[in-house]
């Protein structure tokens, strides 16, 4: 027994000596690099190791992209109307919300209904005239009713969800609200309809 502990003892101080002796000398020693390597399937290649033989799996079902909003409306009047009751602006009117909400305006929307969204736009006199922001009709509109119709279109405008996302359109709607419309922050504020500054989001 005690010969077996000596040889034991004596094996395992070799083991020691040699793992401070050559390999110490030699950088980025790899101990079991099939640890390390594994092999990596390209997205599109076949895999025997899943279940279906693809590498790129789908996502659970129910589960959606980080920072996506889902949008569970569908088009037409009475939708719209929906989203305009249900929707709630994620952003304040802060400076920094009009302003980038503003540029976007001006790149996407002012096109067609004009620099102050009064309907005359450059392209205005080629299309169907769009309609005021302050029309009567328009001025009921409720923010979520805004963002319904730049992400599903309405009518004769096409949707612009493609071109804007989820954040962009908001920016955009809370620019038409505060100040084309004139009607400041949204309500639950503590911005004034005048005072449009201050907060982040
Ligand atoms: C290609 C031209 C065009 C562009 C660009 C455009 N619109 Fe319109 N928009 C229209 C037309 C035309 C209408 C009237 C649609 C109708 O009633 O048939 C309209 C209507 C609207 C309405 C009222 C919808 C209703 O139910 O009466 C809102 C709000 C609106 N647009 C917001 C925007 C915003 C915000 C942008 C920018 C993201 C934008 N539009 C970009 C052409 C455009």
């Amino acid at each position: 027994m005690k010969h077996i502990f000596g040889a034991l003892t004596f094996f395992a101080a070799l083991l020691v000596m040699a793992g401070c002796g050559a390999s110490s000398e030699r950088r980025a020693y790899e101990y079991m690099p099939d640890m390390a390597r594994d092999p990596a399937y390209k997205a599109f290649a076949p895999n025997p190791v899943t279940r279906d033989g693809l590498t790129l799996q789908r996502p659970v079902a129910g589960t959606i992209p980080r920072g996506f909003h889902p949008f569970h409306y569908g088009t037409g009047e009475e939708e719209a109307t929906r989203a305009g009751r249900e929707l709630e602006n994620p952003y304040h009117a802060s400076q920094k919300t009009l302003e980038e909400g503003k540029a976007l305006f001006l790149t996407y929307c002012q096109v067609c209904h004009g620099e102050q969204g009064k309907g005359d736009g450059p392209l205005a006199g080629k299309i169907p005239p769009p309609p005021s922001y302050v029309s009567d009709r328009l001025m009921q509109f409720p923010q979520g009713r805004i963002f319904h119709v730049v992400t599903l279109g309405s009518g004769k405008m096409p949707s612009y969800a493609s071109q804007l996302s989820a954040d962009e359109r908001w920016k955009v709607v809370t620019y038409v609200h505060a100040v084309l419309q004139g009607l400041g922050d949204r309500p639950g504020s503590t911005a004034s309809k005048a005072g449009i500054s201050g907060g982040s989001k």
